[in-house]
Protein backbone atom coordinates (compact mmCIF):
# COMPACT_ATOMS: atom_id res chain seq x y z
CA UNK A 1 0.00 0.00 0.00
CA UNK A 2 2.67 2.48 0.36
CA UNK A 3 4.62 1.53 -2.26
CA UNK A 4 1.75 2.80 -4.22
CA UNK A 5 0.66 5.63 -2.69
CA UNK A 6 4.36 6.57 -3.03
CA UNK A 7 4.21 5.72 -7.27
CA UNK A 8 1.27 7.81 -7.72
CA UNK A 9 3.20 10.62 -5.94
CA UNK A 10 6.43 10.69 -7.25
CA UNK A 11 7.54 14.17 -6.01
CA UNK A 12 7.47 12.17 -1.95
CA UNK A 13 8.97 9.60 -3.52
CA UNK A 14 11.88 12.30 -4.67
CA UNK A 15 11.77 14.13 -1.65
CA UNK A 16 12.67 10.68 0.41
CA UNK A 17 15.49 10.07 -1.37
CA UNK A 18 16.53 13.56 -1.01
CA UNK A 19 16.56 13.12 2.20
CA UNK A 20 18.39 10.01 1.91
CA UNK A 21 21.11 11.53 -0.12
CA UNK A 22 21.21 14.15 1.98
CA UNK A 23 21.42 12.56 5.34
CA UNK A 24 24.51 10.62 3.60
CA UNK A 25 26.15 13.48 3.02
CA UNK A 26 25.85 15.01 6.12
CA UNK A 27 26.79 11.79 7.65
CA UNK A 28 30.48 12.01 5.49
CA UNK A 29 30.66 15.48 6.13
CA UNK A 30 30.33 15.35 9.91
CA UNK A 31 32.70 12.64 9.95
CA UNK A 32 35.35 15.16 7.93
CA UNK A 33 34.49 17.94 10.62
CA UNK A 34 35.30 16.40 13.39
CA UNK A 35 38.14 18.75 14.06
CA UNK A 36 35.65 21.88 13.79
CA UNK A 37 33.01 20.36 15.81
CA UNK A 38 35.87 19.85 18.33
CA UNK A 39 36.61 24.03 18.64
CA UNK A 40 33.13 24.49 18.79
CA UNK A 41 32.84 21.55 21.68
CA UNK A 42 35.99 23.51 23.88
CA UNK A 43 33.58 26.64 23.58
CA UNK A 44 29.91 24.50 24.41
CA UNK A 45 31.88 22.81 26.86
CA UNK A 46 32.38 25.28 29.50
CA UNK A 47 28.74 26.43 28.94
CA UNK A 48 28.63 22.52 30.48
CA UNK A 49 26.63 21.40 27.24
CA UNK A 50 27.53 17.93 25.62
CA UNK A 51 30.79 16.79 23.69
CA UNK A 52 31.42 17.45 19.89
CA UNK A 53 30.29 13.89 18.71
CA UNK A 54 27.27 14.14 21.11
CA UNK A 55 26.41 17.21 19.66
CA UNK A 56 26.59 15.39 16.03
CA UNK A 57 24.88 12.98 16.88
CA UNK A 58 21.87 14.77 18.53
CA UNK A 59 21.77 16.83 15.16
CA UNK A 60 21.47 13.87 13.17
CA UNK A 61 19.10 12.74 15.32
CA UNK A 62 16.95 15.79 15.23
CA UNK A 63 17.06 16.02 11.21
CA UNK A 64 15.99 12.56 11.07
CA UNK A 65 13.19 13.07 12.99
CA UNK A 66 12.26 16.28 11.42
CA UNK A 67 12.37 14.50 7.90
CA UNK A 68 10.21 11.72 9.75
CA UNK A 69 7.56 14.32 10.78
CA UNK A 70 7.56 15.73 7.44
CA UNK A 71 6.71 12.66 5.88
CA UNK A 72 4.90 11.82 9.02
CA UNK A 73 2.11 14.87 7.81
CA UNK A 74 2.19 14.91 4.18
CA UNK A 75 2.46 10.74 3.97
CA UNK A 76 0.28 10.04 6.47
CA UNK A 77 -2.75 12.01 5.16
CA UNK A 78 -2.89 9.73 2.28
CA UNK A 79 -3.57 6.86 4.51
CA UNK A 80 -6.85 5.23 3.59
CA UNK A 81 -6.41 3.05 6.65
CA UNK A 82 -6.23 6.22 8.82
CA UNK A 83 -9.49 7.54 7.68
CA UNK A 84 -10.94 4.20 8.43
CA UNK A 85 -9.48 4.26 12.13
CA UNK A 86 -10.31 7.98 12.29
CA UNK A 87 -14.10 6.94 11.47
CA UNK A 88 -14.28 3.58 12.83
CA UNK A 89 -16.04 3.25 15.80
CA UNK A 90 -13.92 1.79 18.47
CA UNK A 91 -11.51 2.91 16.80
CA UNK A 92 -9.57 4.14 19.88
CA UNK A 93 -6.83 1.51 20.80
CA UNK A 94 -4.93 2.31 16.94
CA UNK A 95 -5.70 5.75 17.62
CA UNK A 96 -3.87 5.78 20.68
CA UNK A 97 -1.08 4.07 19.00
CA UNK A 98 -0.74 6.70 16.55
CA UNK A 99 -0.56 8.93 19.12
CA UNK A 100 1.79 8.01 21.08
CA UNK A 101 4.27 7.41 17.77
CA UNK A 102 3.54 11.15 17.42
CA UNK A 103 4.21 12.30 21.06
CA UNK A 104 7.67 10.03 20.99
CA UNK A 105 8.09 12.08 17.84
CA UNK A 106 7.62 15.39 19.22
CA UNK A 107 8.94 14.67 23.10
CA UNK A 108 11.87 14.09 20.89
CA UNK A 109 11.83 17.22 19.02
CA UNK A 110 11.12 19.26 22.14
CA UNK A 111 11.02 22.99 21.47
CA UNK A 112 14.42 22.77 20.01
CA UNK A 113 14.55 25.19 16.99
CA UNK A 114 14.05 24.40 13.18
CA UNK A 115 17.36 23.85 11.18
CA UNK A 116 17.51 27.10 9.49
CA UNK A 117 17.68 26.41 5.00
CA UNK A 118 17.45 29.66 2.93
CA UNK A 119 14.04 29.60 1.00
CA UNK A 120 14.30 31.92 -1.97
CA UNK A 121 12.03 35.08 -0.51
CA UNK A 122 9.85 34.21 -3.94
CA UNK A 123 9.20 30.44 -2.80
CA UNK A 124 5.49 29.69 -2.53
CA UNK A 125 3.93 30.29 0.90
CA UNK A 126 2.09 28.84 3.45
CA UNK A 127 -0.35 30.89 5.67
CA UNK A 128 -1.41 29.02 8.71
CA UNK A 129 -3.84 30.83 10.78
CA UNK A 130 -3.89 30.85 14.41
CA UNK A 131 -6.32 31.36 17.30
CA UNK A 132 -9.84 30.31 19.08
CA UNK A 133 -12.52 30.12 17.26
CA UNK A 134 -14.84 33.73 16.35
CA UNK A 135 -11.77 35.83 16.08
CA UNK A 136 -11.67 36.66 12.83
CA UNK A 137 -9.67 34.21 10.94
CA UNK A 138 -11.76 32.86 8.41
CA UNK A 139 -12.77 36.92 7.50
CA UNK A 140 -8.93 37.37 7.55
CA UNK A 141 -8.11 34.17 5.46
CA UNK A 142 -10.88 35.17 2.38
CA UNK A 143 -10.22 39.08 2.38
CA UNK A 144 -6.58 38.12 2.34
CA UNK A 145 -6.58 35.55 -0.61
CA UNK A 146 -8.79 37.60 -2.46
CA UNK A 147 -6.29 41.05 -1.87
CA UNK A 148 -3.24 38.35 -3.28
CA UNK A 149 -5.41 37.18 -6.15
CA UNK A 150 -5.73 40.43 -7.46
CA UNK A 151 -1.83 41.52 -7.01
CA UNK A 152 -1.29 38.62 -9.60
CA UNK A 153 -0.50 35.70 -6.85
CA UNK A 154 -2.63 32.12 -7.11
CA UNK A 155 -4.34 31.97 -3.87
CA UNK A 156 -6.53 29.99 -2.07
CA UNK A 157 -8.25 29.08 1.23
CA UNK A 158 -8.01 25.67 2.94
CA UNK A 159 -10.88 25.40 5.43
CA UNK A 160 -10.25 22.39 8.33
CA UNK A 161 -13.89 22.63 9.21
CA UNK A 162 -14.62 22.02 5.92
CA UNK A 163 -12.84 19.16 5.71
CA UNK A 164 -14.04 17.98 9.46
CA UNK A 165 -17.71 18.39 8.10
CA UNK A 166 -16.68 16.12 4.75
CA UNK A 167 -16.31 13.44 7.83
CA UNK A 168 -19.65 13.87 9.34
CA UNK A 169 -22.97 13.34 8.19
CA UNK A 170 -24.38 16.23 10.68
CA UNK A 171 -22.57 17.91 12.95
CA UNK A 172 -23.31 16.78 16.42
CA UNK A 173 -22.35 19.18 19.43
CA UNK A 174 -19.17 20.67 20.60
CA UNK A 175 -18.20 17.57 22.25
CA UNK A 176 -15.75 16.69 19.07
CA UNK A 177 -13.71 19.29 20.21
CA UNK A 178 -13.46 18.09 23.71
CA UNK A 179 -9.48 17.29 24.42
CA UNK A 180 -10.40 14.28 25.86
CA UNK A 181 -13.05 13.03 22.97
CA UNK A 182 -10.36 10.61 21.11
CA UNK A 183 -12.78 9.84 18.72
CA UNK A 184 -13.14 13.81 18.14
CA UNK A 185 -9.54 14.75 18.24
CA UNK A 186 -8.69 12.28 15.34
CA UNK A 187 -11.47 13.61 12.82
CA UNK A 188 -9.90 16.61 13.84
CA UNK A 189 -6.43 15.55 13.01
CA UNK A 190 -7.07 13.60 9.85
CA UNK A 191 -9.11 16.74 8.88
CA UNK A 192 -6.20 19.27 9.42
CA UNK A 193 -4.11 17.00 7.32
CA UNK A 194 -6.36 16.74 3.89
CA UNK A 195 -6.60 20.46 4.36
CA UNK A 196 -2.83 20.78 4.74
CA UNK A 197 -2.11 18.17 2.10
CA UNK A 198 -4.83 19.76 -0.13
CA UNK A 199 -2.35 22.92 0.36
CA UNK A 200 1.04 21.63 0.02
CA UNK A 201 -0.75 20.25 -3.76
CA UNK A 202 -1.57 23.76 -4.25
CA UNK A 203 1.64 25.26 -4.25
CA UNK A 204 3.03 22.20 -5.62
CA UNK A 205 1.00 22.40 -8.70
CA UNK A 206 2.69 25.82 -9.15
CA UNK A 207 0.62 28.37 -7.22
CA UNK A 208 2.03 30.72 -5.16
CA UNK A 209 -0.29 31.03 -1.83
CA UNK A 210 -2.07 28.57 0.48
CA UNK A 211 -3.96 29.54 3.44
CA UNK A 212 -4.65 27.47 6.20
CA UNK A 213 -7.71 28.16 7.65
CA UNK A 214 -7.61 26.38 11.30
CA UNK A 215 -7.39 26.84 14.64
CA UNK A 216 -3.47 25.43 15.62
CA UNK A 217 -3.51 26.25 18.95
CA UNK A 218 -1.07 24.11 20.29
CA UNK A 219 2.60 24.22 19.85
CA UNK A 220 3.18 21.17 18.45
CA UNK A 221 0.57 21.83 15.38
CA UNK A 222 2.73 24.72 14.72
CA UNK A 223 5.68 23.04 14.79
CA UNK A 224 4.50 20.15 12.58
CA UNK A 225 3.71 22.69 10.09
CA UNK A 226 6.60 24.81 10.12
CA UNK A 227 8.79 21.31 9.16
CA UNK A 228 6.56 21.86 5.39
CA UNK A 229 9.55 24.67 4.77
CA UNK A 230 11.94 21.40 4.43
CA UNK A 231 9.85 20.74 1.19
CA UNK A 232 10.33 24.42 -0.11
CA UNK A 233 8.19 26.32 1.06
CA UNK A 234 7.86 29.74 2.88
CA UNK A 235 5.80 29.26 5.95
CA UNK A 236 3.86 32.29 7.73
CA UNK A 237 1.86 31.99 10.44
CA UNK A 238 -1.38 34.91 11.36
CA UNK A 239 -2.08 34.76 15.03
CA UNK A 240 -5.74 36.71 15.54
CA UNK A 241 -6.54 37.72 19.06
CA UNK A 242 -9.69 39.41 20.09
CA UNK A 243 -10.11 41.11 22.91
CA UNK A 244 -12.55 44.04 22.13
CA UNK A 245 -15.60 42.40 23.62
CA UNK A 246 -17.93 44.07 20.75
CA UNK A 247 -16.14 42.76 17.97
CA UNK A 248 -15.87 39.00 19.57
CA UNK A 249 -20.02 39.19 20.11
CA UNK A 250 -20.15 40.42 16.48
CA UNK A 251 -17.86 37.87 15.14
CA UNK A 252 -20.07 35.25 17.40
CA UNK A 253 -23.30 36.32 15.54
CA UNK A 254 -21.98 36.06 12.23
CA UNK A 255 -20.66 32.42 12.98
CA UNK A 256 -24.21 31.42 14.42
CA UNK A 257 -25.84 33.08 11.33
CA UNK A 258 -23.06 31.96 8.90
CA UNK A 259 -21.53 28.20 10.01
CA UNK A 260 -22.97 25.12 8.74
CA UNK A 261 -22.70 23.55 11.84
CA UNK A 262 -25.54 25.72 13.37
CA UNK A 263 -28.18 25.47 10.78
CA UNK A 264 -29.94 22.54 11.43
CA UNK A 265 -30.02 23.71 15.27
CA UNK A 266 -32.22 26.21 17.15
CA UNK A 267 -30.66 29.83 18.29
CA UNK A 268 -30.50 29.33 21.73
CA UNK A 269 -28.60 25.72 21.42
CA UNK A 270 -26.26 27.09 18.89
CA UNK A 271 -25.37 29.59 21.61
CA UNK A 272 -24.83 27.38 23.88
CA UNK A 273 -22.93 24.51 21.57
CA UNK A 274 -21.16 27.55 20.51
CA UNK A 275 -19.84 28.66 24.12
CA UNK A 276 -19.19 25.29 25.02
CA UNK A 277 -16.53 25.09 21.96
CA UNK A 278 -15.13 28.00 23.24
CA UNK A 279 -14.46 26.54 26.79
CA UNK A 280 -13.19 23.59 24.88
CA UNK A 281 -10.86 25.17 23.04
CA UNK A 282 -9.38 27.93 25.51
CA UNK A 283 -8.25 24.67 28.04
CA UNK A 284 -6.15 23.47 24.93
CA UNK A 285 -4.92 27.12 23.42
CA UNK A 286 -1.13 28.09 23.74
CA UNK A 287 -0.78 31.68 22.38
CA UNK A 288 2.37 31.97 20.20
CA UNK A 289 5.39 32.11 22.56
CA UNK A 290 8.45 33.58 20.55
CA UNK A 291 10.57 32.38 23.16
CA UNK A 292 9.83 29.18 22.86
CA UNK A 293 8.72 28.83 19.33
CA UNK A 294 11.09 28.98 15.99
CA UNK A 295 8.41 30.55 13.94
CA UNK A 296 7.90 33.46 11.66
CA UNK A 297 4.35 34.87 12.85
CA UNK A 298 1.86 37.83 12.61
CA UNK A 299 -0.46 38.54 15.33
CA UNK A 300 -3.14 40.64 14.57
CA UNK A 301 -5.07 41.91 17.37
CA UNK A 302 -8.84 43.18 17.19
CA UNK A 303 -8.74 42.42 13.48
CA UNK A 304 -5.89 45.02 12.11
CA UNK A 305 -5.96 47.25 15.42
CA UNK A 306 -2.85 46.19 16.39
CA UNK A 307 -0.06 43.95 14.12
CA UNK A 308 3.32 42.91 14.89
CA UNK A 309 5.26 40.94 13.19
CA UNK A 310 8.35 38.40 14.10
CA UNK A 311 10.70 36.99 12.50
CA UNK A 312 8.78 38.37 9.09
CA UNK A 313 10.89 38.09 5.80
CA UNK A 314 10.34 37.64 2.31
CA UNK A 315 8.56 39.22 -0.58
CA UNK A 316 5.29 38.07 -0.26
CA UNK A 317 4.99 38.30 3.15
CA UNK A 318 5.79 42.03 3.08
CA UNK A 319 2.86 42.74 0.93
CA UNK A 320 0.64 40.99 3.18
CA UNK A 321 1.86 42.68 6.70
CA UNK A 322 1.06 45.95 4.56
CA UNK A 323 -2.15 44.77 4.12
CA UNK A 324 -2.74 43.28 7.13
CA UNK A 325 -1.79 46.69 9.17
CA UNK A 326 -4.22 48.93 6.95
CA UNK A 327 -7.14 46.32 7.12
CA UNK A 328 -9.92 46.94 9.44
CA UNK A 329 -13.38 44.27 9.50
CA UNK A 330 -16.14 46.39 9.69
CA UNK A 331 -19.87 45.53 8.58
CA UNK A 332 -19.74 47.17 5.02
CA UNK A 333 -22.66 48.59 2.97
CA UNK A 334 -21.41 49.80 -0.59
CA UNK A 335 -23.31 51.01 -3.33
CA UNK A 336 -21.85 51.06 -7.07
CA UNK A 337 -23.62 52.77 -10.29
CA UNK A 338 -22.47 53.59 -13.77
CA UNK A 339 -23.37 57.35 -14.62
CA UNK A 340 -26.13 57.38 -16.21
CA UNK A 341 -26.67 57.00 -19.84
CA UNK A 342 -24.20 59.53 -21.73
CA UNK A 343 -24.59 61.40 -25.60
CA UNK A 344 -21.62 58.82 -26.24
CA UNK A 345 -22.90 55.76 -24.59
CA UNK A 346 -26.58 56.80 -27.17
CA UNK A 347 -24.44 56.86 -30.22
CA UNK A 348 -21.95 53.57 -29.06
CA UNK A 349 -18.81 55.66 -28.77
CA UNK A 350 -16.40 54.37 -26.15
CA UNK A 351 -13.88 56.75 -23.91
CA UNK A 352 -14.26 60.70 -24.08
CA UNK A 353 -16.12 63.26 -21.43
CA UNK A 354 -19.74 63.47 -23.31
CA UNK A 355 -22.46 64.63 -20.69
CA UNK A 356 -25.44 62.80 -19.91
CA UNK A 357 -28.12 62.33 -22.30
CA UNK A 358 -31.59 62.86 -21.60
CA UNK A 359 -32.45 59.47 -20.49
CA UNK A 360 -29.08 59.83 -18.06
CA UNK A 361 -30.52 63.28 -16.67
CA UNK A 362 -33.38 61.21 -15.57
CA UNK A 363 -31.62 58.63 -14.28
CA UNK A 364 -29.32 61.18 -12.27
CA UNK A 365 -32.96 62.41 -10.33
CA UNK A 366 -34.05 58.77 -9.80
CA UNK A 367 -30.83 57.95 -7.53
CA UNK A 368 -30.70 61.02 -6.07
CA UNK A 369 -34.65 60.13 -4.82
CA UNK A 370 -33.17 56.65 -4.28
CA UNK A 371 -30.17 57.41 -2.36
CA UNK A 372 -31.53 60.53 -0.64
CA UNK A 373 -34.21 58.54 0.85
CA UNK A 374 -31.47 56.31 2.39
CA UNK A 375 -29.07 59.05 4.04
CA UNK A 376 -31.85 60.65 5.41
CA UNK A 377 -31.09 57.24 8.14
CA UNK A 378 -27.24 57.04 7.77
CA UNK A 379 -25.03 59.51 5.85
CA UNK A 380 -23.09 58.51 2.72
CA UNK A 381 -20.48 59.73 0.85
CA UNK A 382 -19.89 59.62 -3.17
CA UNK A 383 -16.63 59.25 -5.08
CA UNK A 384 -16.89 59.94 -8.66
CA UNK A 385 -14.55 60.39 -11.07
CA UNK A 386 -13.20 63.11 -12.68
CA UNK A 387 -15.32 63.00 -16.09
CA UNK A 388 -18.36 64.90 -16.39
CA UNK A 389 -20.60 61.87 -16.62
CA UNK A 390 -20.20 60.91 -12.98
CA UNK A 391 -20.39 64.05 -11.26
CA UNK A 392 -23.16 65.18 -13.68
CA UNK A 393 -24.82 61.77 -12.25
CA UNK A 394 -24.13 62.17 -8.61
CA UNK A 395 -25.08 65.68 -8.66
CA UNK A 396 -28.06 65.35 -6.68
CA UNK A 397 -27.71 63.30 -4.38
CA UNK A 398 -26.79 65.21 -0.56
CA UNK A 399 -23.91 63.74 0.62
CA UNK A 400 -20.13 65.40 0.49
CA UNK A 401 -18.72 64.22 -2.67
CA UNK A 402 -15.17 63.46 -3.88
CA UNK A 403 -13.76 62.96 -7.59
CA UNK A 404 -10.82 60.37 -8.23
CA UNK A 405 -8.75 60.30 -10.90
CA UNK A 406 -8.20 56.46 -10.43
CA UNK A 407 -11.66 56.37 -10.95
CA UNK A 408 -12.14 57.47 -14.54
CA UNK A 409 -12.69 55.26 -17.16
CA UNK A 410 -10.25 52.99 -19.13
CA UNK A 411 -8.43 55.13 -21.68
CA UNK A 412 -9.02 53.39 -24.51
CA UNK A 413 -5.73 55.61 -26.05
CA UNK A 414 -6.17 55.60 -30.33
CA UNK A 415 -9.30 54.47 -30.13
CA UNK A 416 -10.97 56.84 -27.66
CA UNK A 417 -14.59 58.62 -29.22
CA UNK A 418 -14.93 55.76 -31.77
CA UNK A 419 -17.70 53.20 -32.26
CA UNK A 420 -16.50 49.55 -31.99
CA UNK A 421 -17.52 49.55 -36.03
CA UNK A 422 -14.94 51.86 -36.92
CA UNK A 423 -12.22 50.11 -34.54
CA UNK A 424 -12.79 47.11 -36.88
CA UNK A 425 -12.79 49.33 -39.93
CA UNK A 426 -9.71 51.38 -38.91
CA UNK A 427 -7.74 48.69 -36.95
CA UNK A 428 -8.74 45.21 -37.82
CA UNK A 429 -6.08 43.74 -35.64
CA UNK A 430 -6.17 45.81 -32.70
CA UNK A 431 -9.79 44.75 -32.33
CA UNK A 432 -8.95 40.62 -32.71
CA UNK A 433 -5.99 41.09 -30.69
CA UNK A 434 -8.85 42.52 -27.64
CA UNK A 435 -11.46 40.07 -28.25
CA UNK A 436 -8.32 37.30 -28.09
CA UNK A 437 -7.06 38.65 -24.38
CA UNK A 438 -9.51 41.85 -23.37
CA UNK A 439 -7.97 41.45 -19.71
CA UNK A 440 -4.25 42.42 -20.95
CA UNK A 441 -4.78 43.63 -24.26
CA UNK A 442 -3.51 47.35 -23.77
CA UNK A 443 -4.98 50.19 -26.32
CA UNK A 444 -2.21 51.80 -28.09
CA UNK A 445 -1.26 55.19 -26.07
CA UNK A 446 -4.18 53.58 -23.53
CA UNK A 447 -4.70 51.45 -20.97
CA UNK A 448 -5.45 47.20 -20.47
CA UNK A 449 -8.13 46.17 -17.76
CA UNK A 450 -4.95 45.30 -16.09
CA UNK A 451 -3.45 48.66 -15.98
CA UNK A 452 -6.98 49.88 -14.40
CA UNK A 453 -6.34 47.05 -11.79
CA UNK A 454 -3.24 48.66 -10.93
CA UNK A 455 -4.01 52.15 -10.31
CA UNK A 456 -7.56 51.23 -8.65
CA UNK A 457 -5.56 49.44 -5.81
CA UNK A 458 -5.45 52.32 -3.22
CA UNK A 459 -8.73 52.93 -3.83
CA UNK A 460 -9.91 49.60 -3.17
CA UNK A 461 -8.17 49.23 -0.08
CA UNK A 462 -9.34 52.44 0.97
CA UNK A 463 -13.18 51.54 0.05
CA UNK A 464 -12.44 48.16 2.14
CA UNK A 465 -12.93 50.27 5.34
CA UNK A 466 -15.61 52.37 4.59
CA UNK A 467 -18.97 51.90 5.06
CA UNK A 468 -21.99 53.67 3.28
CA UNK A 469 -20.04 54.91 -0.15
CA UNK A 470 -21.59 55.28 -3.30
CA UNK A 471 -19.21 55.27 -6.14
CA UNK A 472 -20.55 56.52 -9.37
CA UNK A 473 -18.29 55.36 -11.56
CA UNK A 474 -17.47 53.35 -15.44
CA UNK A 475 -18.29 50.11 -17.07
CA UNK A 476 -14.74 48.49 -17.07
CA UNK A 477 -13.51 50.17 -13.77
CA UNK A 478 -16.94 48.83 -11.83
CA UNK A 479 -15.91 45.09 -13.39
CA UNK A 480 -12.77 45.97 -11.53
CA UNK A 481 -14.30 46.88 -8.36
CA UNK A 482 -17.23 44.78 -8.27
CA UNK A 483 -14.65 41.81 -9.26
CA UNK A 484 -12.37 42.31 -6.08
CA UNK A 485 -14.93 42.62 -3.73
CA UNK A 486 -16.74 39.41 -5.01
CA UNK A 487 -13.64 37.64 -6.03
CA UNK A 488 -14.12 36.80 -9.57
CA UNK A 489 -11.77 35.29 -11.78
CA UNK A 490 -9.37 38.04 -13.50
CA UNK A 491 -10.42 36.70 -16.82
CA UNK A 492 -14.07 36.95 -16.53
CA UNK A 493 -13.68 40.79 -15.11
CA UNK A 494 -13.89 42.31 -18.83
CA UNK A 495 -16.90 40.60 -19.25
CA UNK A 496 -18.81 40.99 -16.20
CA UNK A 497 -22.76 42.61 -16.87
CA UNK A 498 -22.68 46.54 -15.44
CA UNK A 499 -26.12 47.28 -16.98
CA UNK A 500 -26.45 51.66 -17.02
CA UNK A 501 -29.02 52.89 -14.90
CA UNK A 502 -28.41 49.80 -12.39
CA UNK A 503 -27.42 50.47 -8.73
CA UNK A 504 -25.46 47.19 -7.38
CA UNK A 505 -25.52 46.94 -3.79
CA UNK A 506 -23.23 44.81 -1.50
CA UNK A 507 -23.42 43.95 1.84
CA UNK A 508 -20.57 42.16 3.86
CA UNK A 509 -22.25 38.62 5.12
CA UNK A 510 -19.67 36.34 6.81
CA UNK A 511 -16.77 36.85 4.95
CA UNK A 512 -18.63 37.18 1.63
CA UNK A 513 -20.63 39.78 -0.17
CA UNK A 514 -24.51 39.67 -0.89
CA UNK A 515 -25.25 41.34 -4.16
CA UNK A 516 -28.64 43.54 -4.98
CA UNK A 517 -28.64 44.44 -8.43
CA UNK A 518 -31.92 47.57 -8.13
CA UNK A 519 -32.82 48.91 -11.38
CA UNK A 520 -33.84 52.21 -12.29
CA UNK A 521 -37.10 52.24 -14.52
CA UNK A 522 -35.23 54.49 -16.72
CA UNK A 523 -34.63 53.16 -20.91
CA UNK A 524 -30.87 53.46 -21.56
CA UNK A 525 -28.83 51.92 -24.74
CA UNK A 526 -26.84 48.50 -23.27
CA UNK A 527 -23.06 48.73 -23.78
CA UNK A 528 -22.39 44.83 -23.22
CA UNK A 529 -20.34 43.71 -25.70
CA UNK A 530 -20.09 39.61 -25.30
CA UNK A 531 -16.82 38.30 -26.66
CA UNK A 532 -17.42 36.87 -29.83
CA UNK A 533 -16.90 33.32 -31.24
CA UNK A 534 -14.72 34.45 -33.28
CA UNK A 535 -11.42 36.10 -32.44
CA UNK A 536 -8.82 35.28 -35.02
CA UNK A 537 -7.12 38.39 -37.01
CA UNK A 538 -8.34 37.34 -40.41
CA UNK A 539 -12.30 36.93 -39.19
CA UNK A 540 -14.53 38.55 -41.61
CA UNK A 541 -16.27 41.99 -40.04
CA UNK A 542 -19.94 40.21 -39.60
CA UNK A 543 -17.89 38.01 -37.48
CA UNK A 544 -16.35 40.66 -35.66
CA UNK A 545 -19.21 42.87 -35.18
CA UNK A 546 -21.85 40.00 -34.19
CA UNK A 547 -21.56 40.89 -30.84
CA UNK A 548 -21.99 44.70 -30.85
CA UNK A 549 -24.78 45.94 -28.69
CA UNK A 550 -27.68 48.36 -30.90
CA UNK A 551 -26.99 51.93 -30.73
CA UNK A 552 -27.97 54.95 -32.03
CA UNK A 553 -26.08 56.73 -35.28
CA UNK A 554 -26.83 60.39 -34.36
CA UNK A 555 -28.35 61.75 -31.07
CA UNK A 556 -32.44 61.80 -31.62
CA UNK A 557 -33.73 64.79 -30.31
CA UNK A 558 -36.94 62.99 -29.18
CA UNK A 559 -34.93 60.30 -26.86
CA UNK A 560 -36.73 61.01 -23.70
CA UNK A 561 -39.81 60.36 -24.99
CA UNK A 562 -38.90 56.78 -25.45
CA UNK A 563 -38.64 56.38 -21.91
CA UNK A 564 -40.57 55.38 -19.36
CA UNK A 565 -41.37 58.88 -17.51
CA UNK A 566 -44.36 58.32 -16.90
CA UNK A 567 -43.74 55.34 -14.16
CA UNK A 568 -40.71 58.01 -12.19
O1 LIG B 1 -19.04 51.90 -23.71
C1 LIG B 1 -18.90 52.51 -22.50
C2 LIG B 1 -17.53 52.29 -21.92
O2 LIG B 1 -17.53 52.81 -20.63
C3 LIG B 1 -16.38 52.88 -22.75
O3 LIG B 1 -16.09 54.21 -22.45
C4 LIG B 1 -15.25 51.94 -22.44
O4 LIG B 1 -14.20 52.00 -23.35
C5 LIG B 1 -15.99 50.66 -22.47
O5 LIG B 1 -17.25 50.89 -21.89
C6 LIG B 1 -15.30 49.56 -21.74
O6 LIG B 1 -15.98 48.37 -21.99
P1 LIG B 1 -15.31 47.26 -22.87
O7 LIG B 1 -14.04 46.94 -22.15
O8 LIG B 1 -16.30 46.13 -22.83
O9 LIG B 1 -15.05 47.79 -24.24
Amino acid sequence: MALVSIQSDWYIYFWLLYCKIYSAIVWLFGNHCRGADKVRSVITAGAGVQSSGSIQRARTRRRKAQQHRVKHIVALTRRSSVRRIVMAPGASTAHTMMEDKEKTLHGALGAVSMRTRHISPFAPLLIALVGLPARGKSQLAHRLSRHLNWNGESAKVFDCSEYRRRHMALYGSHDIFRADNQQGSAIRRQSAREAVQDAVHWLKDGNSVAIFDGTNITREQRQDLNSLSEMGFRILFIECVCEDQDLLERNIIEILHYSADYKNMSEDEAVDDLRKKLEHYMRQYEPIDASLENIGFVRVENMGETVTAHKVSGQKESTILGYLSGMRALPQTLYFTRHGESEYNVLGRIGGDAALSARGQMYARALAEHMNGLATREPFSIWTSELRRTKQTAADIRAPKCAIRALNELDAGICEGLTYEEMQERFPQEFAWRDQDKLRYRYPWGESYIDIMTRLRPVLAALEDEHNVIVVGHQAVLRCMLGYFLDAKLDELPYMTVPLHTIVKLTSYGYTYKVEMIKMPVDCVDTHRKQPKNCSITRTTADALVTVPSHYDTLPSNLWQNTTEAQL
